[in-house]
């Protein structure tokens, strides 16, 4: 856990960006933000920011490990994100500027736009009988239509679950089995770097193992010809075909502040990834509140940009439901960042005009790499706000992103959360935090954070440990779907009443908190979440791999890269072409994220007596560490073995 560079880098960091009177005397956050208490703060956000069909009549409920939030309320959250902006007469503000990835292909969607687009899908889906409570699977690139479908199922009160389109046939039927969906949504094909991506085909495949989907809805996106099922495929535009968009013809369905709102799949330390469990009223008051402090949202003039995917948890929270709540106008990008050439985002920077940007430090480190001349072709100087997420941010990249993408000037937020906290939880507060590279800093008014030792005692400034919430907030999960013994292991278990997230953490002097990476068999590859288990379960499915363990090692880019350990059946040779096969096989279980960037053929896995891998081992192996205590190995010259064998492997890489 504790990486010692992490600790040194954060004894060293003693830069200190303290905020500018500009900055500060516009902000949406006070000061005195943090001394409000934390009732008072979420039921005044709750009131003031949602729009409720009816009000709430208790603010939480907390039986651990089970939270409720403004309980009795009724709202929905299409009409929050969509609706109420046309009728408060902002329907020609732009919800989006859409876009594609082929040059000028550029489209911008006003709140008005979004609501007739939004109604008339919904109305079509409704046709499909889509309703209250029907589960609904989207499997989409980031194209208008797929936030359009999201809403479209919250306005109806569906259930949905968005998969990213980057993930395998079989991830995506798992999901949608574990949900029970009845109806997928996708499209033909999604452009990425020039070449289209064949959703619809992997569609197919799932929908063969997910007998529960009966029925599918298809944009039309390249237009390439897919082939379509009789009777359960549909085109997007012939189901709408004749469908009206006025919102009166589909009133947005009165939600319980407790309904299920969707489910996000996320990895664990098992095979099986976890379906967590967001709903209503908290999600939305919780996302929206961070959006507007946070990203101190002028809805009147800002720009917003997250980078992000939709099918990733930063998308719902900070690209659909918390921007579109507060009626802010964003960029949605369809493409890659380096697509037709590594100066695109600068170029949609310019001509939109953004002023906040959030992404990822691992799309940070990209930029580095290919140098800060693509940045200067272009004019940033309308950005005056960028995030940080998925990752711990190293101050490199901290430093570079605020001098050649912030023009020295920007505050940094560098945001810390997780699927399963669905809002950021560690974070400044531009304005009134001072910054400091590489910290989270401090946890968002009306939230609890702290650091655990092993036994539970809180560790004061200057130790580290477990990073814990102490007490809820409206938009954590209400559980794992179908599984509440998991829930309340994983989160729950390993302190009384108090959230176990999984990450390490140190907090410093000023009470900031510095992340260190995770502390399970989690792994961190471009912001994805991955686990080491997933991709072991994945290698043994292939006919000729007998045993695999999986670990990572640093990666400059990328924050951490997949290294495999395989030892093959005796039937099979190792071999470059079986390496590629092997990999291949994951991306194809799982998706091209899990690739292992180095796979290891050994004899065999270093086990103790009692036949568990020792993957603390293995990674010293990756990371050319110095190899800590060997003695409990059953057979100690395994290690030496397989540590002969990645270095051949590594000069084989390096000729
Ligand atoms: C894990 C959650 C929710 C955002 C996207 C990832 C790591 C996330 C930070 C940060 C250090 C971070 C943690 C966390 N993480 N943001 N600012 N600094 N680490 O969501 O896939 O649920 O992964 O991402 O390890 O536990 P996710």
């Amino acid at each position: 856990m504790t990486e010692p560079h992490a600790i040194e880098t954060m004894l060293l960091e003693e830069r200190r960006y303290p905020p500018s009177e500009e900055f500060a005397s516009q902000a949406n956050a006070r000061p005195g933000i943090y001394d409000e208490p934390f009732e008072a703060f979420w039921e005044r956000e709750g009131r003031e920011r949602l729009t409720w069909f009816e009000p709430f009549s208790e603010l939480y409920e907390w039986k651990p490990p089970y939270a409720k939030w403004f309980l009795g309320g009724k709202l929905n959250v299409c009409f929050n994100c969509v609706d109420r902006h046309v009728e408060a007469g902002n329907g020609e503000k732009v919800a989006f500027h859409w876009e594609g990835e082929a040059a000028g292909e550029l489209r911008s969607i006003s709140y008005a736009d979004l609501q007739r687009d939004v109604v008339r899908f919904a109305n079509a889906l409704k046709k499909l009988g889509v309703r209250k409570g029907t589960p609904v699977a989207i499997y989409m690139g980031m194209v208008p239509e797929l936030p359009v479908a999201m809403l479209a199922c919250t306005r109806l009160g569906a259930p949905h679950t968005v998969i990213f389109g980057g993930f395998s046939a079989d991830s995506l039927s798992d999901r949608a089995n574990d949900m029970e969906c009845e109806v997928l949504i996708t499209q033909d094909e999604a452009w990425r770097r020039g070449t289209a991506v064949p959703l619809k085909k992997v569609a197919d495949e799932a929908m063969s193992a997910a007998p529960g989907i009966r029925a599918s809805v298809v944009l039309r996106r390249t237009g390439n010809d897919v082939a379509m099922h009789e009777g359960r495929d549909h085109w997007w535009h012939e189901l709408e075909e004749g469908e009206p968009d006025d919102a009166a013809s589909c009133p947005c369905e009165p939600m319980d502040s407790e309904d299920l709102l969707f489910l996000m799949y996320t990895s664990g330390t098992t095979a099986k990834p976890k379906g967590i469990v967001h709903t209503t009223g908290g999600y939305l008051c919780g996302v929206a509140t961070t959006h507007n402090y946070i990203f101190d949202l002028k809805p009147e003039s800002d720009v917003y940009w997250c980078a992000a995917d939709i099918g990733w948890i930063t998308g719902h929270s900070y690209i659909v439901y918390g921007p579109l709540c507060n009626g802010a106008t964003s960029v949605l990008y369809e493409g890659t960042p380096d697509f037709p050439d590594k100066d695109r985002w600068w170029e949609i920077v310019e001509r939109y005009g953004v002023t906040i940007l959030y992404t990822a430090p691992t799309a940070i480190r990209s930029h580095m790499k290919w140098g800060p001349e693509y940045a200067q072709k272009h004019d940033l100087s309308s950005l005056r706000l960028l995030g940080s997420v998925g990752e711990p941010i190293n101050p490199e990249a901290w430093i570079w992103y605020r001098e050649h993408i912030g023009g020295d000037r920007t505050p940094i937020v560098d945001t810390w959360w997780q699927t399963e906290t669905g809002m950021v939880m560690i974070t400044p507060l531009p304005g009134v935090t001072t910054l400091k590279p590489g910290s989270a800093t401090k946890p968002f008014p009306g939230v609890s954070a702290g650091v655990f030792d092993e036994r539970g005692n809180e560790v004061g400034p200057g130790g580290g440990g477990y990073l814990v919430l102490k007490r809820p907030w409206p938009a954590m999960l209400r559980g794992i779907f179908k599984d509440p013994k998991r829930y309340e292991e994983t989160y729950w278990s390993k302190y009384e009443n108090v959230y176990f997230a999984g990450d390490g953490a140190r907090i410093d002097r000023d009470e900031d908190f510095w992340l260190l990476g995770r502390v399970d068999d989690v792994m961190n590859v471009s912001g994805h979440r991955i686990s080491t288990i997933e991709v072991e379960s994945a290698l043994v499915d292939h006919q000729d791999v007998a045993e695999a363990a999986v670990t990572s090692r640093k990666d400059a880019t990328t924050g951490e890269a997949i290294v495999a350990y395989v030892t093959l059946k005796s039937s099979a040779e190792p071999s470059v072409e079986k390496l590629q096969e092997l990999r291949d096989h994951v991306a194809k279980k799982i998706g091209p994220i899990a690739k292992p960037a180095n796979i290891v053929f050994t004899p065999e896995l270093p086990k103790t007596r009692s036949g568990k891998i020792m993957r603390r081992l293995l990674r010293d192996v990756a990371e050319n560490r110095p190899l800590g205590d060997t003695t409990t190995l059953a057979d100690p010259t395994v290690v030496n073995e397989i540590q002969q064998r990645a270095e051949d492997e590594q000069g084989a890489d390096e000729a």
